[in-house]
């Protein structure tokens, strides 16, 4: 079965299911109780609530010097992730000695700095020891999967918002009178974080058609990076278009900040970062928007939603495509090897599924945003249906064959 049956089987299970199990939503629904979940005691074992797992976080210290004790390292994440620091470091887990961050334009990490050559644009910053802890963390329930993110330094890279008209909203803005205060700023900031992924996401195809023609890729596979490009401004355009309507007054984007995006990646450094956000981030970014097109009432949504579906689809199937390309490189077999172990780490990830979030109001469900363990579910079903058979078929295919696309 090709990549595309597999998506679309999963996609119309994912809307008819919901549709069976009559979770529509109307506007004005169970206001929830609208609080933070309590986080104390998680260090010593407590129970997680939804969305605030245990992760681990770093510190760089200079060479030769003392990891901060556990109560004063103020941590922080790197690579491609939503988590947010929430002030609470549980545990020492160990030093790495002689580190430099190596920003690949896709994201990063630490490598070693005595074999790690340095080219003075993507080593960012001196050597330095890195002080890892395991740390409290937030990672939002509804956080936005919205094609590629375009990282320098391990952070996601995106413009400001701007009120002000702008010429980027589009779409008629949603209605729904009934939402309360609460909830409609929980609304609004959901669309305004994917107005800002999908414009971000802009860049990052243009980064994707770069190396792509650096490694000598076909024409099918360039005109599709350059085409998602095209289609991640129009999502941009609807989700500032939405945003603004719930938040009541135009909002577009600033300038996206400078700097080297321009990748000089190995191919196996290339193929992560595809297998990453593209063959991983946009399948799950597809089954996400079918999930919310399944409970969505709202008419401004619903068309949104429809055009993302149908878009992020398309840009998962070309960049399975597009590694398939990737594997008639990879003669040595690294790429296989890599990729073999990115598909380990990121399964525990994916399927994984939190506790239900209690105080989720219900209400917003038909403005587009997710319960937590409902969307963990769809995200598993994606996982397990959709992407492990299709690296599977991949990863067994034999080693430099033809490329067709
Ligand atoms: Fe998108
Ligand atoms: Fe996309």
């Amino acid at each position: 079965m090709q990549f595309e049956q597999r998506l679309a089987m999963t996609v119309a299970s994912v809307i008819g299911l919901a549709l069976m199990g009559g979770q529509l939503a109307a506007c004005g629904g169970d206001d929830g109780d609208g609080g933070p979940p309590g986080i104390d005691g998680l260090c010593d074992g407590g129970a997680a609530p939804a969305n605030y797992p245990l992760a681990t976080g770093y510190v760089e210290i200079p060479l030769g010097t003392t990891c901060p004790d556990v109560v004063d390292a103020e941590l922080w994440v790197n690579g491609c992730t939503f988590l947010e620091w929430q002030q609470i470091t549980c545990g020492f887990e160990g030093v790495t000695l002689n580190q430099v961050y190596v920003d690949d334009g896709y994201g990063g990490g630490y490598q070693d700095a005595e074999t790690t050559p340095d080219t003075g644009y993507f080593v960012a910053g001196d050597p330095v020891d890195v002080c890892a802890y395991e740390g409290v963390f937030y990672l939002p329930p509804n956080h936005a999967v919205c094609g590629r993110p375009l990282l320098r330094d391990g952070a996601m890279v995106l413009a400001n918002i701007q009120p002000g008209p702008s010429g980027w909203p589009a779409g008629a803005p949603a209605v729904c009178s009934e939402l309360s205060e609460d909830e409609r700023a929980l609304v609004a900031d959901y669309w305004m974080d994917c107005a800002t992924m999908e414009h971000a996401s802009v860049a990052s195809f243009s980064h994707f058609a770069l190396d792509l023609m650096r490694l000598g890729a076909p024409p099918e596979l360039l005109r599709g990076a350059h085409h998602a490009a095209l289609d991640e401004i129009e999502h941009a355009r609807l989700c500032f278009g939405l945003a603004s309507g719930y938040h009541g007054q135009p909002l577009g984007p600033g300038p996206l900040p400078a700097g080297p995006v321009v990748g000089s990646g190995s191919l196996v450094e290339v193929a992560e970062a595809l297998v990453r956000e593209g063959c991983i981030g946009e399948t799950l970014a597809a089954v996400d928007a079918a999930a919310r097109l399944a409970v969505a009432k709202d008419t401004s949504v619903r068309a949104a939603l429809e055009i993302i579906l149908k878009d992020e689809s398309a840009h998962a199937a070309l960049a399975w495509r597009s590694l398939k390309w990737i594997l008639t490189l990879d003669t040595d077999g690294a790429v296989r090897e890599r990729l073999t172990q990115v598909f380990f780490e990121e399964r525990q990830r994916w399927t994984s599924i939190p506790e239900q979030d209690a105080s989720f109001p219900s209400a917003v469900l038909a403005h587009g945003l997710l319960e937590t363990s409902s969307r963990a579910h769809d995200l598993s079903r994606a996982w397990r249906e959709v992407i492990e058979p299709s690296w599977a078929a991949l990863a067994a295919s034999p080693k430099a064959t033809a490329f067709q696309a």
